[in-house]
């Protein structure tokens, strides 16, 4: 029996997003991820996105797969995929954070200390680092 799949990815906007756009993906997101059982978080800033998807394998890939072809976006790159025991990000169908807003103190520390917001660079962090940074906004959420 195949346990869940974690599946992380950066991109890069394909231009200039607006805040309606980015509303209208994540609104996809939870609707889809909601009725195929997938659980994740979805980061933006600088025109870059890093997002985690997680849930069961067929439907990890076939979501995946889908968000590649979306053509909002620019090089989807896969930073890491793995069987998992328990789902990370279980509390979200997902979670769509704006890394300029306000997302508490250590995720805004640790953005200090990768570059600065600004500098947002996703597609060149390692695997271990995106999820220092995913699992930091998690926790700045679950205090709120
Ligand atoms: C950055 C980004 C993240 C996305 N995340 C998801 C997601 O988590 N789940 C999902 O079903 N669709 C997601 N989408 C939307 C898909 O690309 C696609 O538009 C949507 O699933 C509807 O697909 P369809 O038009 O083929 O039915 C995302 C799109 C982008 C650009």
């Amino acid at each position: 029996m195949v346990g869940t799949t974690q599946l992380v990815y950066a991109s890069r906007a394909r231009s200039a997003v607006s805040l309606s756009e980015l509303q209208q993906i994540n609104a996809t997101a939870v609707e889809r991820n909601t009725a195929n059982g997938i659980t994740g978080m979805l980061l933006y800033g600088a025109g870059s996105f890093l997002q985690v998807l997680e849930g069961d394998r067929a439907n990890v890939n076939r979501t995946y797969h889908r968000i590649c072809q979306d053509a909002r976006h620019v090089d989807p790159t896969l930073l890491f995929v793995a069987e998992i025991r328990e789902r990370e990000f279980s509390r979200w169908a997902m979670r769509f954070t704006m890394l300029d807003q306000a997302c508490g103190a250590e995720t805004k520390a640790l953005l200090a200390k990768l570059g600065e917001h600004a500098n947002f660079t996703p597609l060149e962090l390692s695997a271990s680092t995106a999820f220092v940074l995913l699992r930091a906004v998690a926790r700045a959420h679950a205090n709120q």
